[in-house]
């Protein structure tokens, strides 16, 4: 995903230090070269060794430590396409913002002309301190803001380091790497609300993070996104908020024309209330009532089949890629298979609903990537973010 693309980790002295070691993990992962260089306080929390193991390269701390080149700052920041600092404590802010180099790594800073993330985590009022809000105000940087939480000085505030996630996308992101780009991909997600009446309905536990993840990934991988969802998001892409399978598929087919791809996250009702009563429905004394369940249309089958009467129709150019989901709590690749050739799409994702640690309402998931030919990936338990991208990677990498 990365690769082709140098990144500079820069390594300050604070507690999150020892997390960064995962994200050059992820950055190797994604095929990009890493180079790292720490201040001499980062080497209090977290070894040279482990940092050269990881990213396969020398550590630079000092200004002599870089062999190969002369002289050392210029040369790493002519090899890097981004610099990213993580943690970046308000020491070294404050220095990079005032033009300070007293040490490799600010040096680094100050001759480097292509972005620099900085991910800053700190104590919650050295944060708050009115010199370092000052400061970071004159950086010209990408800044991801530390969360608020439990902080490892003791105190409970805003200061820990954003995500890994948060850090490994916005990477991407200033690499303008884009895999998806041009590609306008409509992603449906959230479970579909049948009304029974104006304070009642049917629908399912599905909250929508699957495909929230594949539309954030989509959106970070240059697509032209869509997202068609019962849940309510706030986001700068497109976002069609629907309730019931009917308004989901007349949102879908309205994208249909001009996707490029489309993804059908979302947990569709299979049946609606025959007659939705226009009154609250009011208690009887029958100890039983009987609903009047109808039959859903099929979204993903009925776009299978209208992508197939294009292809008869000889209009196939223009057809999107169709990618359904599969929830199954039993026999799950056996299921999906059957289901893949029942509905005619392209791709299946099938997750095990039965397991607790992934799938609905989780933040995690575990799938399978069936496409039509009966070839199968399997993408181990991870976040859903590294999921959508695994996804992403296997159909257009
Ligand atoms: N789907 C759909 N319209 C429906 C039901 C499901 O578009 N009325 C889509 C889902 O969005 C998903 C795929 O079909 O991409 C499979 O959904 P799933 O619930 O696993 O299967 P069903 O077709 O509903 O079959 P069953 O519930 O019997 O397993």
């Amino acid at each position: 995903m990365l690769s082709g693309k140098t990144i500079l980790v820069g390594i300050t002295g604070g507690i999150a230090a020892y997390k960064i070691c995962e994200l050059i993990r992820m950055y190797k992962c994604a095929n990009a070269e890493v180079l790292v260089v720490c201040t001499p306080n980062a080497l209090n929390f977290v070894t040279r060794l482990t940092l050269q193991n990881l990213s396969k390269n020398n550590v630079a701390v000092e200004e002599f430590d870089i062999k190969d080149f002369n002289p050392e700052h210029i040369s790493y920041a002519d090899r890097a396409d981004i610099m990213v600092i993580a943690p970046a404590t308000a020491n070294t802010i404050s220095k990079i913002a005032t033009g300070v180099c007293d040490n490799l790594l600010t040096s680094i800073a100050c001759a480097f002309t292509k972005p620099i993330l900085i991910a800053p985590a700190m104590n919650c009022n050295m944060w708050e301190n009115p010199l370092i809000r000052e400061n970071l105000n004159k950086l010209h940087c990408e800044i991801l803001e530390p969360e608020s939480g439990y902080l490892a000085c003791g105190y409970e505030g805003k200061g820990r380091l954003c995500s890994l996630d948060k850090i490994f996308d916005k990477t991407v992101e200033l690499l303008k790497y884009k895999l998806l780009n041009g590609k306008k991909i409509v992603i449906t997600s959230g479970g579909t609300i049948e009304d029974i009446d104006p304070v009642r309905y049917i629908s399912n536990y599905s909250s929508g993070k699957m495909g929230l993840a594949l539309a954030d990934t989509a959106k970070n991988l240059g697509a032209d996104v869509t997202l068609i969802t019962t849940t309510d998001v706030s986001r700068k892409y497109n976002v069609i908020k629907v309730k019931s399978a009917l308004d989901m598929k007349s949102a879908v087919e309205n994208e249909f024309d001009s996707a490029d791809c489309i993804i059908m996250a979302a947990a569709v009702a299979d049946y609606r209330v025959k007659e939705i009563s226009p009154r609250k429905m009011k208690k009887t004394s029958d100890d039983e009532i009987t609903l009047t369940l109808v039959k859903n249309p099929d979204i993903l089958k009925d776009l299978c089949d209208k992508k197939k009467n294009a292809a008869t129709a000889d209009i196939s150019a223009s057809a999107p890629l169709i990618i359904g989901f599969c929830a199954e709590s039993e026999n799950l690749i056996e299921n999906a298979k059957e289901k893949i050739s029942k509905k005619g799409c392209d791709y299946l994702i099938a997750n095990d609903i039965s397991r607790k640690d992934i799938g609905f309402s989780n933040d995690y998931n575990e799938v399978t990537i069936i496409n039509k030919n009966g070839g199968m990936k399997k993408l181990e338990r991870a976040d859903k973010k590294t999921i959508a991208r695994g996804i992403f990677e296997e159909i257009y990498g």
